[in-house]
């Protein structure tokens, strides 16, 4: 039996929403494990649009366990009407088939206010955020001052926390403007949505560990993408929790053992959303080109995305970082029709050559990327099953990219259809 984690090898945005639930139907467990709402994974089910940002993509399906682990930053509010959406659809959620880890951290609405209030003094401050709330309440986290799902239990230790983070963001607010929080109305917000919340709460990683014995399939469902990565992303534009595959387990409660296999999300070609140094990035009519093609608009946030060439530089050293054992390359059809493609093989600082980003923000922004031209192909690869459906250059395309980013191609998607996917791998056997 194998644990597989999912995680998106760029700035997020891959493609992981239709891979998630391809490997979730084989799974018995899905675990979120970073991140919070600022994610965005939309299904297609059979026609069905699900749009889902906080819950794991298992709960549209019927018989699995999906889990929210301490590695997660929640919104309360935000849960509660993503789960009435659903329910809306059809989908049947219980405490029997959503857990919430008790040490889970909550965002609450001063979070998101400080979020935005950052973002709109539009200073040296500016990152892009979703607006979410999600780095401050990070910032609370490891400042020792959140709220977590099992403070809800205890009025008097809700009051308490609640007093804690409010003597720092009080100090905090005055400095940007904005009126004291009313502690009150905010405790009063908190114990309204307590039961809802505790219905599901759990220790985590006791049930993980169980189902771990109990041979279960643990399907780890990565949200962002490396390069946004607390650590190993292009700080200080990144995101404020550890993406990379290692935080599957500290983000649920298992030790490294757990994960048998990491499967990299890779676009076929680049995209970003938000500020932040981008060396691939094309203002030309071929950016144009791949963001209209490939329908390059936020899912949470609406925003048009950044669009550039592939960039086999940046994904050799997520896939380093992660530990990919596999790719899973997506949206290879948005080339299609283009004469030359270019991809990314490393970068010029000042003369020198350098086969990786270098940290320091300042040498990013000179790097100028070394492209490697490659032909093309006018043929449609959308909606290909197998190798034998695809053109002679874009299998060329694909094993180049295989040898640059130095790891093999698992899955090969070729449309947002799930039937659309060339498997060459499978994660789960491993
Ligand atoms: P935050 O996560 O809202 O703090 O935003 C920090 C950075 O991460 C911004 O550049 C966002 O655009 C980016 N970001 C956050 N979540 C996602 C995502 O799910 N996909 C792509 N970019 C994201």
């Amino acid at each position: 039996m194998a644990n597989v984690v999912v995680v998106g090898a760029q700035w997020g945005d891959e493609g992981k929403g239709k891979i998630v639930d391809w490997l979730s139907e084989r799974a018995d467990v899905i675990a979120r494990f970073q991140g919070g709402h600022n994610a965005g994974h939309t299904l297609v089910i059979d026609g069905t649009v699900y749009k889902l940002h906080a819950l794991p993509s298992g709960v549209v399906r019927g018989g699995k366990l999906s889990v929210i682990g301490n590695g997660v930053v929640l919104d309360p509010w935000h849960l509660i009407s993503e789960i009435e959406t659903l329910r809306g659809q059809g989908v049947v959620i219980t405490p029997e088939t959503l857990m919430i880890a008790e040490n889970t951290p909550l965002i609450l609405p001063i979070h998101g206010e400080l979020d935005r209030a950052r973002e709109a003094q539009n200073s040296v401050a500016k990152i892009g955020t979703t607006g979410r709330g999600i780095g401050p309440a990070y910032e609370d986290k490891v400042g020792r001052r959140v709220v977590r799902v099992a403070d809800l239990a205890d009025a008097a230790t809700l009051e308490l926390r609640v007093d804690r983070a409010l003597i720092h963001h009080d100090a905090l607010r005055r400095g940007l403007g904005l009126p004291p929080v009313d502690r009150d109305a905010l405790i009063s917000n908190l114990r309204d949505v307590a039961d809802e919340i505790l219905q599901y709460a759990a220790p985590v990683w006791k049930v993980m560990t169980e189902a771990r014995k109990a041979g279960k399939r643990i399907l780890f469902e990565g949200a962002q993408g490396a390069l946004l990565d607390i650590d190993f992303g292009t700080y200080p534009f990144v995101t404020s929790s550890n993406v990379i595959a290692g935080q599957a387990a500290t983000g649920v409660g298992l030790g490294p053992g757990a994960i048998d296999f990491v499967l990299g999300i890779v676009k076929a070609y680049t995209t970003r959303v938000g500020e932040g140094p981008f060396p691939t990035e094309l203002l030309d009519d071929d950016g144009q080109r791949l963001g209209e093609r490939g329908h390059e608009f936020g899912t949470t946030t609406g925003r048009k995305r950044r669009c550039g060439w592939f960039d086999a530089c940046l994904v050799r050293q997520t896939c380093a970082t992660s530990g990919v054992n596999g790719i899973s390359l997506t949206k290879l059809d948005v080339l299609d029709g283009f004469e030359t493609l270019k991809i990314c093989v490393g970068y010029d600082l000042d003369g020198k050559v350098l086969d990786y980003l270098p940290t320091a923000a300042d040498q990013q922004a000179r790097c100028k990327p070394i492209y490697e031209e490659m032909p093309g192909w006018s043929e449609s690869t959308e909606g290909a099953r197998s190798w034998a459906e695809l053109p002679a250059n874009a299998i060329k395309y694909v094993r180049r990219v295989e040898e640059l980013i130095d790891c093999p191609v698992a899955l090969l998607s070729t449309s947002p259809e799930r039937e659309d996917t060339i498997l060459v791998r499978d994660p789960f056997a491993d």
